[in-house]
């Protein structure tokens, strides 16, 4: 019996609809960029593995690191007892990170990082209370977030997503959000005003900065975020960049706050954190939120945490891709990826059946003009079918096409998915 057969017994793929569900590839090894399956066919990960993979799969030197972890501690309890790569990893993260950020709370991946951070933000307006306050709601409890938005799976998470396909079986059960729309020059100053109108009841604004990942990769404008952000922290509103997918160099920055003058009070990251080797989530903040914890009064402490919190296995993972990050001609090659994009997109306008082509560091996107924009749009599959024969994994929002490959893709490998999408497009 094949791998994909035992499979198709056993397991539920996330969003993946089960019913006549295809196949899914059994995948033995990566190397690179590259994925193989059993046949040994390899296909080019355009998509870095749903945005995680920056250095490419399997490498030596992650994996080396994680092997000589693995001999020395594994996990352990992290109420009480510290280890060596959670707080090395702290320092560093510490360093790269913009803004006076002054601590770091460990979870598993990029929705617990929200969930944390959006707890913390509302607690933040909880704690201020007096002691004899503490049978109160908070001061402020409403979010505020951005139309189109995704902060991953989890309630509170799905909360401050938009109200999509994703969430709609739970819109029922979603807590309260002031929802508005990413700013421009034309909707900055009804924005304004929507803000304006609420302010004494919003705890905390979160935002995916410059890039709206599952959203359809939809970018938006640093000048009129930076604007927003300015009024917004004028009312005292917590801001929380989410940078789950824009962290760790992939909108050509290190971090996409940096485009901005106005910086977030908590940050949230995941994916690209250990290269994509581990799954840890990091939620950090400034010493104004965390100060707000520091009180007597044992109630107001953050009770939250999971069982594999700064699990040692994925902090040295995070601390060995920081490495290659940092220290490699890694900042270069996103640069270089840029600057390919920039000529891709010379070859995709005068394409008549795509629209909207946009990038930003290394993430480029468009929509094909079939069907409706939408989530559900079955081009995705046909062109993920067409892909997977061409040797390349893409796999489309809908209808929007994206790249954003791990930045050791080669010259060779990157010309190879152009090639292909251009012949599909044409
Ligand atoms: C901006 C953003 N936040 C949060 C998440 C959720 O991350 P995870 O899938 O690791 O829970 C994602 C995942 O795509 C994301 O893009």
């Amino acid at each position: 019996m094949t791998l994909a057969t035992r499979d198709k017994r056993v397991i539920w793929h996330p969003f993946t609809p089960q019913k006549n569900m295809s196949s899914p590839i059994a995948i033995t090894h990566g190397k690179g960029s590259l994925l193989f399956d059993e046949q040994n066919n390899s296909y080019i990960d355009a998509i870095s593995s749903w945005w995680v993979t920056l250095h490419g799969h399997a490498h030596p030197y992650i994996a080396e690191k994680l092997y000589k972890q693995a001999l020395q501690l594994e996990q352990v309890i992290f109420a009480g007892f510290t280890h060596e790569p959670a707080v090395s990893l702290a320092e560093r993260l510490l360093q790269i990170l913009t803004s006076n950020f002054s601590r770091i709370f460990y979870s598993d991946n990029g929705s617990t990082s929200t969930e944390v951070a959006i707890k913390m933000a509302i607690q933040y307006w909880w704690n201020q209370q007096p002691a004899t306050g503490n049978q109160q709601p908070a001061p402020r409890t409403k979010l505020l977030a951005f139309t189109n938005a995704y902060h991953g799976d989890t309630f509170g998470a799905m909360s401050v997503s938009d109200r999509s396909v994703f969430t709609l079986a739970f819109h029922d059960l979603l807590f309260e959000v002031v929802f508005i729309d990413v700013p421009d020059e034309h909707n900055i100053a009804s924005i304004k005003s929507i803000i304006d109108q609420q302010h004494e009841t919003i705890a905390a604004f979160i935002y995916e900065p410059l890039v709206q990942g599952a959203g359809g990769m939809k970018m938006y404008d640093a000048q009129w975020l930076n604007e927003l952000l300015r009024h917004v922290q004028s009312k005292s509103i917590i801001c929380i960049a989410d940078e789950v997918m824009t962290g760790f160099g992939r909108t050509g920055k290190l971090f996409a706050s940096e485009y901005m003058e106005c910086k977030p009070d908590i940050i949230c990251l995941s994916k690209g954190l250990t290269g994509g080797t581990m799954a840890l989530g990091v939620t950090a903040c400034t010493n104004k939120i965390y100060e707000a914890y520091l009180q007597d009064d044992k109630l107001k402490t953050f009770f939250h945490g999971h069982s594999f919190t700064a699990n040692p296995l994925a902090c040295t993972a995070a601390l060995a891709s920081m490495d290659l990050l940092l220290y490699n001609d890694c900042l270069q090659r996103i640069a270089w990826i840029e600057d390919q994009h920039k000529g891709f997109i010379q070859q995709l306008q005068d394409k008549k059946n795509i629209k909207n082509i946009r990038h930003i560091g290394t993430i480029l996107a468009f929509e094909i003009m079939e069907g409706h924009d939408e989530y559900l749009n079955n081009i995705s599959n046909i062109i993920t079918q067409q892909c997977l024969h061409n040797g390349i994994y893409l796999r489309p929002l809908g209808n929007t096409v994206y790249l954003m490959p791990p930045y050791c893709i080669t010259a060779e490998e990157l010309n190879k998915v152009y090639t292909t999408i251009n012949t599909l497009v044409s």
